[in-house]
C-alpha cells in the first residue's frame, strides 16, 4: 500500500472524496462501499486483512488478498469443508502465524501478536470443537475466561484485595451464566454438560473478556434443536450490546437468518461476497459452496484457472 492510500484500517475510498459526479454513484449498503466484491472496502471495518497466506506443505490453505470486517454487524464466513475457515480465524486470533500478510483490528497491526494479548485488545473466538474444560466447574470455566483478558486467577497471598476483585468476576460469572440460562449448572463439572449447553458456555466465556469483536466458529454444530434458537438469540444480542460478530457456520439457514453480511471462502480465498440474499443466489456461491451448479469450476470461482481451462479439465 502506497504512503498516500488510506491507513490500514480505513477503506480505500475516504470520505472527503467528492462524490462521483461521471457515471455509475458508488453503491453504499451502510456496511460497504462500491459493488459487492471480494475484498470490497467497509465503511467502518473493524478488521483489514491483506495477503494473508497459511500454507501446510504443497497447500495454501489461506490465501486471502484482501478482506474487511465491518463493525457492529454480524459477518457470516461460510465455504465448504477444507475451504480454511478455520485457518483464517487461527490466523487472526494468534493462535497459528502466517507464512505472510498483515492484518489489522481496530486500527492496529495484530500480526505476530499473541493469542492472549489478541483477546486482551478485544478480540475473543471460541472453537468449532469446544475447549470447555471438562474437569473444572463451569464456574471456574468461566473465571478462565477472565484470566484470558489479563485477570489473574488469584494465589492466597494478597488475600483481602484479590478477593475483592474474584468476588467481582465471580459476580460478572454468574450474571452472565444466568443470560445463558447455565446458572444453576455453576457448580457442575463442564464435563457433564450436552455439547448444546458446552457451545452456550464457550460463548459466555468468551463475554467475560467484554470484547468488541466476537468469532465464532460454528457455534451450531452438534447443538440440539431446542438450544439452537437460544444459540441464534444469543448471537443477535451480541450485536444488540454493541459487539461485532464473525461467526463460521454451514447452516444457510442460520447465516439468511442473523448475518447481516456473508463472505464465502472456498479453496482458502474469499470468492464472494455481499448481503445474504444476493450472496446466496450468486451462482460462483452455488457452486464452490452447494456443489449445485457442475457447470461452473471451483478453479474458475477461486480464479485460479479460466473457464477455458476447466472446460479442457
Ligand atoms: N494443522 C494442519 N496441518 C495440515 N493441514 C491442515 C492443518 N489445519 C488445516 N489443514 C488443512 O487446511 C485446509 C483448511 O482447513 P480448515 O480447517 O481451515 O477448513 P474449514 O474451512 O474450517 O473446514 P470445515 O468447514 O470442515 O471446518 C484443509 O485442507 C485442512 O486439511
Ligand atoms: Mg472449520
Amino acid at each position: 500500500m502506497s504512503s498516500s492510500e488510506a491507513p490500514p484500517n480505513m477503506p480505500n475510498l475516504p470520505d472527503h472524496e467528492p462524490a462521483p459526479t461521471r457515471g455509475e454513484p458508488v453503491k453504499t449498503t451502510g456496511l460497504h462501499i462500491g459493488e459487492a466484491a471480494p475484498g470490497v472496502a467497509k465503511v467502518n471495518p473493524m478488521i483489514v486483512a491483506d495477503g494473508i497466506v497459511r500454507q501446510f506443505g504443497g497447500l495454501k490453505a489461506v490465501d486471502v488478498d484482501h478482506v474487511e470486517i465491518p463493525s457492529g454487524a454480524i459477518t457470516a464466513l461460510i465455504g465448504p469443508n477444507g475451504a480454511g475457515k478455520t485457518t483464517f480465524f487461527n490466523l487472526l486470533t494468534g493462535f497459528d502465524k502466517p507464512d505472510a500478510g498483515t492484518w489489522t483490528f481496530q486500527g492496529k497491526s495484530l500480526a505476530r501478536v499473541p493469542a492472549f494479548k489478541v483477546a486482551q485488545r478485544g478480540l475473543v473466538r471460541t472453537f468449532q470443537l469446544t475447549k470447555a474444560l471438562s474437569l473444572l466447574t463451569v464456574l471456574e470455566n468461566m473465571k478462565l475466561g477472565s484470566a484470558q483478558r489479563g485477570e489473574r486467577l488469584f494465589p492466597s497471598l494478597i488475600k483481602p484485595l484479590w478477593r475483592k476483585r474474584e468476588e467481582e468476576i465471580e459476580a460478572r460469572a454468574h450474571e452472565i451464566l444466568s443470560r445463558f440460562k447455565l446458572d444453576a449448572k455453576a457448580d457442575d463439572f463442564a464435563g457433564g454438560l450436552s455439547g448444546g449447553q458446552r457451545k452456550l458456555l464457550e460463548m459466555a466465556r468468551a463475554l467475560m473478556t467484554d470484547p468488541v469483536l466476537v468469532m465464532l466458529d460454528e457455534p451450531m454444530a452438534g447443538v440440539n434443536p431446542a438450544l439452537t434458537q437460544s444459540l441464534l438469540d444469543h448471537i443477535l444480542d451480541l450485536k444488540t450490546q454493541g459487539m461485532t460478530v464473525l461467526f463460521v457456520e454451514h447452516d444457510m439457514h442460520m447465516v439468511r437468518h442473523i448475518a447481516d453480511w456473508v463472505i464465502v471462502m472456498a479453496e482458502g480465498r474469499i470468492v464472494a461476497e455481499g448481503p445474504p440474499d444476493a450472496v446466496m443466489k450468486d451462482p460462483a456461491v452455488i457452486d464452490a459452496y452447494l456443489g449445485a451448479h457442475q457447470d461452473l469450476d471451483l478453479g474458475v470461482v477461486t480464479g485460479r484457472i479460466t473457464a477455458e481451462e476447466a472446460a479442457r479439465k
